[in-house]
């Protein structure tokens, strides 16, 4: 028998067919999340089929160990519940070498919805505790290639949602926000073909699922969201610390993406970048998949009035509790499939209430309306103050051009790019 490849040398892109279509019937890639028969999404079947590790107690521990800070809500609570090499980060760490975090969206819609924030204030947490800086790619070129926009209106989404990540309140000093029809170019571009060149077709369709039909456009793209896990792809900001690791914070449909990435990273001479996955946001109607910006109704959006929250949430949210109070009293809510306490687990902060709430609920002593009405008031004061944080990244903030607001160094490097003086960004972004 052959010996075990070293660790390096690991292939990750082999342990997982094609992900399009699975036996299991449930559908999870980049562009698709979807349960089998209408169920719920099974995540144990996912770490195992995509071959990353279950978070478990005792990394939350070292995290708090390290940082002498609590777990984040959401890794307490498990919503970031798998990862690939963590424990490699925080033995760096450990030792006092630093690393960056990487994350970043696809500019598809308007407004940004309460799924879409979680992993930006998990990043901000991330960030906060290590005291590490972080690059956010805003893929308007992958929202090209996979719908009905032009580039114009993919380049005017990427600043639209760029107002709400920063509102989401990151290290001025420590944050690289760019978009890739701006940015693209010199270094990352390099690093792009590099990686082009060591993805053969057929690799590309096991982990992505391409088919023939698909343009190559869709087929290019892969290695645009491969290269920020490089330090080399962002010279002004890593020269000189070409072996710093990178963390990847993402919802775990990206994971194909990333698997990708560090097949390659090790031929290229870089660490394989370690990533921190989430679960997905469930919809209002129920956890079946992942909200969606196109349903209006599954959805909470950072635009929503105080009014909307309370109609969406009374009208639409589904849940556990019996038809009737007399059955409920008796019988209790059923907490596994109810949204209300599923989204307060996500954003109510104190771990007692919310396990009062569950007792409560769960043994039928509390009705539905009450717990919704609890739900209402937590995600009201969460969108007012995103509002609030919004309202202080105006279009002067982002800097005249439509086409470039990439910040940080890079505003000295870029001819066209507006430079963001610091003093009119009480909390924003950073100019050197
Ligand atoms: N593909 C992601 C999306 O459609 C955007 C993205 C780019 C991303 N780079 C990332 C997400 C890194 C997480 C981590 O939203």
């Amino acid at each position: 028998m052959a010996p075990p490849p070293a660790a390096a040398e690991q292939i990750e892109t082999t342990t997982t067919t094609a992900i399009h279509e699975e036996d299991d019937g449930q559908v999870v890639n980049p562009w698709e999340v979807s349960a089998k028969d209408g169920g719920k999404i099974d995540y144990d079947k996912l770490i195992d089929r995509f071959g990353c590790q279950r978070l478990d107690h005792a990394l939350i521990q070292r995290v708090e160990h390290l940082t002498s800070c609590p777990a984040h809500v959401f890794l307490r609570r498990g919503v970031f519940f798998a990862h690939r090499d963590f424990a490699e980060i925080l033995d760096a760490y450990e030792r006092g070498d630093n690393f960056y975090l990487y994350t970043g969206r696809g500019p598809s819609s308007e407004a940004l919805h309460l799924g879409h924030l979680i992993p930006f204030m998990f990043t901000k947490y991330l960030q906060d505790v290590f005291k590490v800086p972080l690059v956010i790619q805003l893929t308007d070129d992958e929202k090209f290639l996979w719908k009905n926009l032009t580039v114009e209106e993919c380049q005017r989404l990427a600043r639209e949602n760029a107002k709400d990540i920063i509102a989401c309140g990151f290290d001025i000093s420590k944050t690289f926000i760019f978009a890739d029809f701006n940015y693209v170019g010199g270094a990352f571009y390099k690093n792009m073909v590099e990686v082009a060149k060591r993805v053969t077709y057929n690799q590309a369709v096991g982990i992505f699922g391409f088919t023939g039909e698909d343009h190559i456009g869709k087929v290019s793209f892969p290695p645009v969201q491969a290269v920020p896990s490089f330090p080399s792809s962002f010279p002004h900001l890593f020269s000189g610390k070409e072996n710093l690791r990178c963390l990847i914070p993402c919802a775990i449909d990206q994971d194909p993406y990333f698997r990708m990435t560090r097949d390659v990273a090790p031929k290229l001479g870089y660490h394989k970048p370690a990533l921190i996955e989430s679960l997905f946001f469930p919809a209002l109607q129920g956890e079946t998949g992942k909200m969606s910006a196109s349903d209006p109704n599954s959805a909470i959006y950072v635009t929503d009035s105080a009014k909307d929250i309370k109609n969406k949430v009374n009208k639409h949210a589904f849940s556990g509790g019996q038809d009737s109070i007399e059955k409920h009293r008796q019988l209790g809510a059923n907490l596994e499939v109810d949204i209300p306490v599923k989204y307060l687990s996500f954003f109510l902060e104190d771990d007692a209430e919310l396990e009062h709430i569950k007792k409560e609920y769960g043994a039928g002593r509390m009705l539905t309306g009450e717990v919704k009405q609890r739900l209402i008031q937590v995600l009201t004061e969460l969108v007012e103050r995103h509002r609030r944080a919004r309202a202080a990244v105006t279009d002067e903030v982002l800097g005249p051009t439509a086409l470039l607001w990439a910040v940080g160094h890079f505003t000295r490097c870029s001819p066209s790019g507006a430079v963001l003086h610091a003093s009119t960004l009480p909390r924003v972004l950073l100019v050197e």
